[in-house]
């Protein structure tokens, strides 16, 4: 069986890492979420007040990614999960203020030129799995099955607030709406790397799909490209 590289994009709270996942455990690929990447940058930059609500300060931030290490490890359960510095930062980069701030983080082309390089290294071997909202155009233009999900805002921010209250996060439908709006704003407008379906990628519009649909999907597109 061939082994391939699996580009998964698309917006914000799609979906995306839960699909990926499960599929890079079906088949035993390495699974890479580079939204955790550039959330762990922004969180490098709130920590080191590089970056606050009102202002980025685009040349120390350049200059201070010399000194972040990014690293994904795998915990006892089988989990992959992303260091940074050494410090497992996974939990911490889920807030709405770290999300925002990785969203504004993501249109600096100096963050983006980083994080593509490391992201580009770890897919040397195939047998790869990585979401994001790039992957498909920039990272991996050559993936052999390109996905590109959407669904609506509304139905991303209900699902978003779901996961937020099971971790008993206090938040509204309307603040959480609010931000997958303004993150598909720059995600879309933004003029480094911006979100975009790659012409050869297969759009799910996975609004009205149950996951293990959406999975059912991916397997056998999966299986035909890795049979091809
Ligand atoms: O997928 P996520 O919500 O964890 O991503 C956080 C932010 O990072 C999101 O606003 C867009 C940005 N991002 C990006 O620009 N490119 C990627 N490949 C992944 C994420």
């Amino acid at each position: 069986m061939k082994r391939i590289i699996v580009a998964v994009d698309g917006f914000s709270s799609c979906g995306k890492s839960t699909m990926a996942k499960e599929l890079a455990r079906e088949t035993g690929y390495i699974y890479v979420d580079t939204g955790a990447m550039y959330r762990a940058v922004s969180l490098f930059c709130i920590r080191k007040g590089l970056m606050t609500d009102s202002k980025m300060n685009e040349e120390a931030i350049a200059s201070e990614l010399e000194n972040m290490q990014l690293e994904f490890k795998t915990n006892t359960d089988g989990k992959s999960e992303i260091y940074l510095n050494g410090e497992n930062v996974e939990n911490i980069i889920r807030t709405l203020e770290v999300a925002s701030g990785a969203s504004r983080v993501s249109t600096l082309g100096v963050v983006r030129r980083e994080l593509v390089r490391q992201q580009q290294l770890m897919g040397n071997n195939k047998g790869i799995v990585m979401d994001g909202r790039d992957i498909g155009t920039v990272v991996f233009p050559q993936a052999e099955l390109k996905i590109f999900l959407t669904a609506s805002p509304e139905i991303r921010a209900q699902r978003r607030l779901l996961e937020m209250k099971a971790k008993s996060e206090s938040v509204d439908y309307d603040a959480v709406l609010t931000n997958v709006k303004e993150r598909d704003e720059r995600d879309v407008n933004r003029t480094e790397s911006p979100l975009r379906k790659a012409d050869d990628a297969i759009e799910i519009d996975n609004s009205n799909l149950t996951p293990a649909e959406q999975q059912q999907i991916l397997r056998t597109l999966f299986a035909e490209k890795t049979l091809e």
